[in-house]
């Protein structure tokens, strides 16, 4: 059954307080919960009260105070119906029992090691208490926990803490009190032996806020990072987006069970701990920037989503692609902001293009689903944050930031629409933005085609824009408003003194479906720099040669396009391999090298970073074979190993780290370990026998996780002894830390070789793997589909089988966690047909499963193409 967002209507009643007492226990935890109701005088008079329940099992049931009759309602697992509400504002108090210890789909109440914990978001609440499980009833809450003392002495929840004390032999309780009305996803409890780092921040409104964060005991040295960046996450909302914290408490909780990467529950965020735990032994560079970015997206949702929160679940993108915009902005401050545009975009590209081409594809708003928790997408997220991007390119940042401000002043305390959010800048800017607006409804990525034509005589350059969308027809009637930032290069560099009038700060805005716009005053036949800091979620069809992009990456002022022109040569050498201008490629980027590899490590590093073999597949019409694209690929990599080997030693021996010199996560450090390591792998493509000698030596010189990981996964794709020894003294050296055997084995899941497959056999035997840790299946199954075009096509299905098999062994425990694993086979109807063939084999296998999980058949479904 599907919800549609046009069936949207206001709830019939509204839930102004709830009043909780949570007494915890592993199997039979008691919540008693007293819901202060009315009803809605927008919703309809008189009608029976529905209350959502998933799993619950209901104990008792009070109207104002009084047993209710047993006809008086009627209460199953999955719902509460009381027959005749009064039609005036009552208390009902329901009392429900669940079993956290087996809670294993991680919704709701549930334990990771010991720790209760809670995630709501989307429809978990229901899972607690019966409830209306919808964004657009807000409440205020208060809550009392009470545990074992030795069991559970830390009790956190939202709000502010009221009180504290002894409840019995052996027991204790907290009181939390949350000022702010909210819906029931943002609910949320944690209880458990925790140790904590904790540091205060005053606001710019004068108040002193408690920050801590909460960690397994004995880890609290490796959640410094974490803590350092709340504090920069607030002190940057407030001086970015004019935001100021508004609790007296903060508290960030790590758990190693989490179905996502973290949520942000009022006051009370928790965390999967692979986005809170760091030290230099056990985190990369990679992992203390995720960290970074996701602390302060959860703390970022406190104003979009928790403060202004969303009618309803079609609006997800409100808050999310919001959010991520805003964390994205917060990391370009605190690193370069160049380099993690282009870390963006490869992301994007990664993730959301071949999503947005395949079958799951959807609008940024989709207009119907089945299960809501199968939308936490990279469209909604990534795609999402692009369209805010596009925004600010278009009105300006000044006028950007008047339209938050308003947005945030006008809808604070409510819960609002994508409407709503364009409406403040529609104020703020007196322009209409309904044209705009079409990026939410339409699915897949538009394509831009262009072409130029130079005027020598008239010293006049013309470029022609032509607008589709790949699956659609109606793009001629109603075309994307598209701002396309630009600029024409020379010979020798930027070309000054040419003119448009329709290029306005470098951005021309197109919204028809074709136009044409002129440059006068061009003394040149310029290459043409568009997309500047890839300014729209396009594909660009522009046909350059590869002189003229080696143009662009030796004299455009645009660093984007600089790395995004090294990338077009090296995809079409992927794809169409070629000895000279392989030749002439290398070439060029032994001259970039030399002119600027040390002068900015980090961006060196990604030129270097050729196109992954998924981004190939994706710009393959198609029929992909996935080995033909790997083989294309790591020939490339080969030859400019070669090639550059002179050049590639000098930077590993000018980027030798100083000795003493303690590691520092920062982006300045980072970028220069990135750029050696980057040189040591393409050293070793080029030469794989002396390239697994010193990779190995640099495993076992290396100080910290981020030059040992990057050994290892220079190693890994060298077969031979070396590797097999390295990959075992790893194992023992960190046989217990979960977190970094996830390194271990995403490594040797993404081994191109036909032996994987084998090898992940082994591993699922590994003492440190097993089903029930999402962080574990993702790691080695997640890995392999996502990360071994190669292996996971292979032509005889079998490792379409093993991921398969996983998705049917973990639908019944973890149904989210299956469904997404599940979203691996999107690309089969774009593989080469016999491939296709098997992948159709095994999604059929999955659907005759009987019983499955709503999630997992809603893949399953629109996967096949009949959803
Ligand atoms: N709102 C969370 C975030 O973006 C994600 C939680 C999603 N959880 C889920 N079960 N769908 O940070
Ligand atoms: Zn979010």
């Amino acid at each position: 059954p599907l919800i549609r967002l046009e069936e949207y209507r206001p709830s019939d009643y509204l839930i102004d307080r709830v009043d909780l007492d949570i007494r915890l226990d592993p199997h039979a935890t008691r919540i008693d919960a007293t819901l202060t109701l009315r009803p809605n005088p927008a919703g309809v008079p008189a009608a029976p009260l529905t209350l959502d329940g998933d799993d619950l099992r209901l104990v008792s049931a009070e109207l104002d105070g009084a047993p209710l009759a047993p006809d008086a309602y009627a209460a199953t697992p999955s719902g509460f119906i009381l027959r005749d509400p009064p039609p005036r504002p009552f208390a009902l108090r329901l009392v429900t029992e669940v079993d956290p210890t087996a809670n294993t789909k991680l919704m709701g109440l549930y334990r990771s090691n010991g720790v209760y914990c809670t995630q709501c978001e989307a429809d978990g609440f229901r899972r607690i208490t019966y409830f209306l499980d919808r964004p657009d009833v807000l409440a205020v809450y208060t809550t009392r926990i009470e545990a074992d003392r030795t069991e559970a002495p830390v009790l956190l929840g939202n709000g502010n803490p009221v009180e504290a004390g002894d409840a019995g032999p052996g027991r204790h309780y907290a009181l939390w009190h949350d000022p702010h009305p909210k819906p029931a996803y943002l609910f949320a409890l944690v209880g458990g032996r925790l140790g904590k780092v904790e540091t205060p921040f005053n606001t710019m409104e004068g108040r002193t806020v408690s920050c801590a964060v909460y960690v397994e005991p004995g880890k609290e040295d490796r959640a410094g990072y974490a803590l350092d960046a709340v504090i920069r996450s607030m002190a940057w909302d407030e001086t970015a987006f004019g935001r100021a914290y508004d609790l007296d408490v903060f508290n960030v909780v790590a758990v190693s069970d989490f179905n996502m990467g973290a949520m942000e529950n009022k006051g009370l965020n928790i965390f999967n701990d692979k986005y809170v735990l760091a030290s230099p032994e056990t985190a990369t560079d990679g992992d203390y920037a995720a960290i970074e970015a996701i602390i302060a997206h959860e703390y970022f949702h406190n104003w979009s989503g928790n403060r202004v929160t969303c009618r309803d679940w079609f609006q997800l993108c409100l808050k999310e692609g919001l959010t991520v915009f805003r964390d994205q902005e917060f990391s370009s401050d605190m690193r370069s902001r160049p380099v993690h545009r282009i870390a963006e975009v490869r992301s994007l590209r990664a993730r959301q293009f071949p999503e947005d081409a395949g079958p799951l594809r959807h609008p940024v708003r989709p207009r119907a689903y089945a299960e809501i928790n199968n939308f936490y997408t990279a469209t909604v997220y990534d795609k999402g944050a692009e369209i805010v991007r596009m925004l600010r390119t278009l009105i300006g940042p000044e006028a950007f930031r008047a339209g938050m401000d308003r947005y945030f002043a006008d809808n604070d305390g409510r819960a609002a629409t994508v409407e709503d959010f364009l409406a403040a800048f529609a104020a703020v800017t007196g322009r209409d933005l309904d044209a705009f607006a079409r990026w939410y409804e339409r699915p897949g990525t538009p394509r831009l085609a262009i072409t130029a034509a130079y005027d020598p005589a008239a010293a006049r350059y013309t470029l022609r824009f032509a607008q589709s969308l790949p699956g659609t027809a109606d793009s001629d009637e109603t075309p994307l408003v598209i701002p396309v930032a630009l600029g024409l290069v020379g010979a020798t560099g930027p070309l000054t003194g040419a003119t448009c009038p329709d290029v306005r700060d470098g951005v021309y805005v197109l919204d028809r479906p074709e136009a044409a716009i002129v440059f006068d005053a061009v003394a040149e036949e310029p290459v043409p720099s568009l997309l500047r800091d890839f300014s729209a979620p396009v594909k660009l069809d522009l046909g350059l040669t590869d002189a003229q992009r080696m143009r662009l990456l030796a004299q455009d002022s645009d660093p984007f396009n600089r790395w995004q022109a090294a990338q077009d040569v090296a995809l079409r050498l992927i794809l169409d391999p070629d000895a000279d201008r392989t030749e002439a490629f290398a070439a060029a980027l032994g001259r970039f090298l030399d002119g600027e590899a040390l002068a900015d490590p980090a961006f060196a590093a990604l030129v270097l970073a050729l196109p992954s073999e998924g981004e190939a597949a994706d710009a393959v019409p198609a029929e992909v074979d996935p080995d033909a694209i790997h083989r294309g690929r790591s020939d490339l990599r080969t030859r400019l190993g070669q090639v550059l080997r002179p050049r590639l030693e000098a930077i590993d021996a000018a980027l030798v780290p100083d000795a003493g010199v303690p590691y520092s996560p920062d982006a300045a450090s980072a970028g220069r370990r990135s750029l050696r390591n980057a040189a040591l792998d393409l050293i070793a493509a080029g030469n794989p026998r002396t390239g697994a000698a010193r990779a190995a030596e640099r495993l076992a010189e290396a100080t910290n996780m981020t030059d040992r990981l990057a050994a290892l996964g220079t190693l890994a794709l060298i077969p031979g002894e070396t590797r097999e020894v390295a990959l075992a003294e790893f194992a023992t050296r960190y046989a217990d830390e979960p977190l970094v055997l996830d390194k271990w084995f995403a490594i040797q899941a993404q081994i191109p070789e036909p032996g994987t497959l084998d090898r992940i056999a082994r591993l699922q035997e590994h003492p440190a793997f097993t089903m029930t840790n999402p962080n574990r299946v993702r790691a080695l199954i997640g890995s392999f589909a996502f990360g071994n075009p190669t292996q996971f096509a292979r032509p005889d299905g079998s490792g379409f089988a093993r991921v398969a098999d996983t998705v049917a062994a973990l639908d019944s425990t973890n149904p989210q966690v299956a469904a997404r694993l599940l979203t691996a086979f999107g690309s089969w109807r774009r593989l080469e047909k016999s491939r296709g063939a098997k992948a159709v084999e095994m999604l059929n296998g999955i659907k005759a499963i009987p019983g499955l999980s709503r999630d997992t058949a809603d893949i399953l479904a629109r996967t096949l193409g009949d959803g």
